[in-house]
């Protein structure tokens, strides 16, 4: 099943492999959202069944609590765990500090609240989420249904003043109709191109009425694994600055792609 995987889909599981080594039993463990958590999930899961690994796991979207169940870990919500060991998530686009967008998969609100509540966030990608600045990826940002078309129209006002190249925001559609999330919201896609100042448009985006929340993460990530289509994988630290490199021999792992497949 490995050899049918295409070069990204290797490098989000290899990623997916090495972050969870960093899971220890007892754990409180935030599990997020998109192609590259759902590796991590099924690995989780793989842990639980094969060495009785013990965690609770705070999932960060309905997608996720369903498929975490379905692998065999233990759900809580939030409030029953109230602060996480650790989160784990994937992500649109990282930058050399290691700020983050998020919400390509409708999941930013959930997902910054957990990964906040959590002593460490270990974030996994492909290479290609790698980015100098932030913005080519469309900035998701969470508004409430009531007044979304005033709330999209002061947030265009409001970046006419800020250091960004495009103003374009479009309405996430699902088909026919809004995104919803798991909220019950709308999402607005920010179309930038390039984000001079990521701190500044995160505080911005929520000062204006009718946003919940905004799918930048500035000092939320602690680690980075960047996993290679072909088994390499980077760990980098931004606290201790540090840049280790491994490789994960894909072929040693044909057992867990046998069991992901059931
Ligand atoms: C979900 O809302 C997002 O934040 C995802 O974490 C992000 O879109 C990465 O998804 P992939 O791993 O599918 O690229």
């Amino acid at each position: 099943m490995a050899a049918d995987l295409s070069p990204v889909e290797r490098a989000k599981f290899v990623a997916a492999k090495k972050a969870v080594d960093f899971v220890e039993s007892g754990m409180r463990v935030g599990l997020g959202t998109g192609s590259t958590a759902a590796w991590m999930v099924r690995l989780l899961g793989e842990r639980v069944r094969q060495e009785g690994l013990r965690i609770s796991g705070v999932p960060t979207s309905s997608r996720t609590a369903a498929l975490a169940r379905a692998e065999g870990i233990e759900v809580v919500t939030l409030d029953e765990a109230r602060w996480l060991d650790l989160t784990i998530d994937g992500t649109d686009e990282f930058d050399g500090e290691l700020n983050l967008i998020k919400g390509g998969g409708g999941a930013l609100l959930q997902e910054k609240i957990v990964a906040t509540a959590s002593d460490q966030m270990i974030v996994i990608a492909d290479t290609g989420k790698e980015v100098a600045r932030l913005g080519a990826f469309p900035l998701p940002v969470e508004v409430i249904g009531f007044g979304w078309q005033t709330s999209k129209a002061l947030i265009g006002e409001m970046l006419a003043a800020l250091d960004v190249l495009g103003r374009e925001i479009t309405l996430r559609m699902d088909g026919d109709r809004p995104y919803t999330t798991d909220e019950g919201n709308r999402i607005l896609d920010l179309h930038l191109g390039r984000i001079g100042n990521a701190r500044q448009l995160a505080l911005a985006l929520n000062q204006v009425p009718g946003v919940v929340e905004n799918g930048l993460f500035v000092d939320i990530c602690d680690r980075v694994i960047i996993g290679h289509g072909d088994g390499r994988v980077e760990i980098r630290d931004i606290t201790t600055g540090t840049v280790e490199r491994g490789r994960i021999e894909i072929a040693e792992t044909e057992n867990v792609f046998t069991d992901l497949g059931r």
